[in-house]
């Protein structure tokens, strides 16, 4: 129900903590239909403040109860070791994470309810049992072993959304070996870093994949990929679309060849709470992407306890997330969390615009999905589109949606609300990272009332604040950091192979000392309002988010002065009305080279090359040179309110040459 309508918010980011400022300005709420909060698992404001305050009591207690939630085969000694940065979850218990997705589901009458749903972009359908996925995990896993792969290895998965690539998930998860998956829309050369940096020994890939209408070669870019990764022994290669690849003999396998007749009866490996369960890259604030990585109990702990409660999970859901596997999304909310509740899991292939704009309608009404979560940008885009594009279908299915990747702005929060959820569906703004793992602040839909633009506060058991620099509470509407104060279980353990980056990244804004217990920091700002809601305003870092993901602007800066005609590149982000924000790159040239169209297109698709089509700046600005700091470094401040407002008013004491802004703001006017 709404109360009063208002304007708009400001989401747009800033480099520096202590200018954060939001303007407040939201007055809408909306309290659960009483139909809803009737049947859900959480079905009142008042049971949720209840639970928040238990679990606050005591959060090592509280989330040692939700473990007992999944099968272990040895019961844990300590639920929490925490020895600052780094925390230990249910130690000394033994688990195993495609036990909790699959064999336990398989004593009772889920044997037979559909797992997985699939659509192919072409159409075709396929739905998988619990049984029959649990069949073909196996017979992967059994696949895995027979090609030498032990435990603790690394498999590396560059796939597009097929239900293999959920198998092959779950088949690593089984053995005990280390999932890595790369975002199928990636280049060779991130395939080839993300390969190397995590020293995977296999990699499972297809021949294409399906987009719009036409076949993306994926094994052609896997080969070009491992010609410099010397620790793959094997590609195991899915024939998704019939196209003809070339096999190195010895080193490449087919799925069929492997799969198809390895046995279906697998022992699962029984794993320490802590063993790595995969590696998953994101962008930070340098050049370099970090390997995320989370391990198998507190992870499979808090993924399970949150798509429970914040999808308000029952049994007949069709539940539908459109986020692909190659990001945390994937790997919490399409795979782990849906299937260790023993969801149906509905899953799609291609492009939400193919062939027309309704697809996504089209396959909710088809499949009967009850439960669709997704991103802001996507919304937009679908607002975009029109919605004569939803209205065409019966979406009455429908009774929960959700959200997450960024700040939803309350112009598309209520388009989703009233146009695709007909005004009767409770909307889940969720907050986290994939660092976090899981969900960390989010509404629960039978029992919060909602604000457009909040993903509202902690859930239990996740102890967040906002922040100054100097560590003291914000006061409400007051900018700040965002902090987690007490460790959770699906947090990070560290960084791959580099515990350093790890401890600085997160680590060493509100450092431990003897006064502080030390927090670890988000890299967003925000803000807490009057009523205890977090309103997100934007990252504090060099980390944009475009459509929904993450880019660090210090990776696509690399990458361009990779290019041999490029001497220095600055990215930085506007605002953009459909992905939130578009990224626009600085670039100086090296001596003899000129400023074209023609260079500035081959500069994007360099980037496109180096990273992959989801990097590559919406526009190149040659510059004769960039706005440094005395010490060299490059004020990218200037250069984002430059492109912000066509103008760069803020502080330009620390800048080496005023003329080279003056001369930018020039090439701006003109
Ligand atoms: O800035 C926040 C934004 O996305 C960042 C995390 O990005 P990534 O690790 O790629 O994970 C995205 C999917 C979990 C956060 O630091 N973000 C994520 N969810 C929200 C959000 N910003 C505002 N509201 C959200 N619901």
């Amino acid at each position: 129900m709404a109360t009063r309508a208002s304007g708009s918010r400001n989401t747009t980011s800033s480099s520096d903590a202590d200018r954060i400022s939001s303007v407040l300005s939201e007055k809408r709420r909306f309290a659960p239909p009483a139909a809803f909060s009737a049947a859900a698992h959480v079905g009142s404001a008042r049971a949720l403040s209840a639970l928040r305050a238990a679990a606050s009591a005591n959060v090592v207690a509280f989330w040692e109860e939700k473990a007992r939630d999944l099968l272990w085969f040895r019961h844990w000694k300590k639920p929490l070791v925490w020895k600052h940065p780094h925390a230990q979850w249910f130690v000394g218990g033994t688990t195993n994470a495609s036990v909790n997705c699959l064999d336990r589901h398989l004593g009772g009458w889920r044997r037979t309810k559909a797992a997985l749903i699939w659509e192919g972009e072409m159409g075709e359908v396929r739905t998988l049992t619990y049984q029959q996925l649990h069949g073909q995990v196996c017979k992967a896993a059994n696949a895995l072993l027979k090609l030498g792969v032990q435990r603790g290895d690394v498999v590396a998965i560059y796939m597009g959304m097929v239900p293999e690539t959920v198998i092959a998930m779950l088949a690593c998860a089984r053995i005990g070996a280390t999932h890595n998956v790369i975002f199928g829309g990636f280049s060779s050369e991130a395939v080839r870093e993300r390969i190397n940096d995590s020293g995977a020994v296999v990699l499972i890939t297809q021949d294409a994949t399906v987009r719009r209408g036409s076949f993306v070669e994926l094994k052609s870019a896997a080969d070009a990929a491992v010609k410099k990764c010397p620790t793959i022994r094997h590609m195991v290669v899915l024939s998704r679309c019939g196209i003809h690849c070339t096999m190195k003999r010895g080193r490449d396998l087919w799925w069929h060849d492997v799969v198809d007749g390895a046995s279906p009866i697998n022992e699962p490996a029984q794993l320490d709470a802590e063993h790595p369960l995969f590696i998953l890259y994101t962008s930070g604030s340098t050049g370099k992407p970090k390997g995320i990585l989370h391990t198998t109990g507190g992870y499979l702990t808090q993924v399970a306890y949150t798509t429970r409660m914040v999808f308000d999970l029952q049994e007949d859901d069709v539940y539908f997330c459109t986020a692909d596997v190659g990001w945390i999304t994937g790997h919490s909310y399409v795979v782990y969390g849906p299937l260790m509740n023993g969801a149906t899991v509905m899953i799609y292939e291609g492009v939400p615009n193919y062939p027309a704009p309704d697809r996504m309608w089209d396959i909710i009404e088809r499949h009967a999905v009850s439960i669709f979560y997704t991103a802001p940008t996507a919304i937009r885009s679908f607002m975009k589109w029109g919605e004569e594009w939803p209205n065409r279908h019966d979406l009455s299915s429908l009774r929960l949606l959700g959200t997450v990747g960024e700040p939803i702005n309350p112009e598309a929060w209520m388009w989703y609300h009233s146009v695709i959820g007909g005004g009767r569906c409770p909307i889940v703004d969720t907050w986290w990272q994939t660092e976090t793992g899981a969900i960390m602040i989010s509404p629960l839909p039978g029992a919060t009332t909602t604000t457009p633009g909040t993903a509202t506060k902690p859930l239990p058991g996740i102890e967040v604040d906002v922040v100054r620099k100097d560590g003291t509470p914000c006061k409400s509407n007051e900018g700040g950091l965002l902090v987690v104060k007490h460790p959770w279980p699906s947090m990070l353990r560290t960084i791959y192979g580099n515990d350093e980056r790890y401890r600085a990244a997160y680590w060493s804004e509100f450092p431990k000392s003897r006064n502080h217990p030390g927090w670890y920091f988000t890299g967003d700002g925000a803000r807490r309002d009057a009523d205890g809601n977090i309103w997100i305003i934007g990252r504090v870092d060099d980390v944009v988010n475009v459509s929904g993901h993450r880019l660090g602007t210090a990776e696509i800066e690399s990458a361009l002065v990779s290019h041999p005609r490029v001497a220095e590149a600055a990215v930085v982000a506007r605002p953009d009305e459909v992905k939130g924000n578009a990224l626009v790159a600085f670039v100086t040239l090296k001596g003899s080279a000129k400023a074209s169209t023609a260079l500035s297109e081959e500069l994007r698709a360099h980037v496109a090359k180096e990273i992959g089509p989801i990097a590559k700046p919406e526009e190149i600005r040659f510059a004769e040179a960039l706005p440094k700091t005395r010490s060299g470094k490059i004020m990218r401040r200037l250069l984002r309110e430059l492109v912000t407002s066509g103008t760069a008013k803020g502080d330009v004491t620390t800048l080496e040459d005023a003329g080279v802004l003056e001369r930018l703001r020039m090439q701006e006017e003109e």
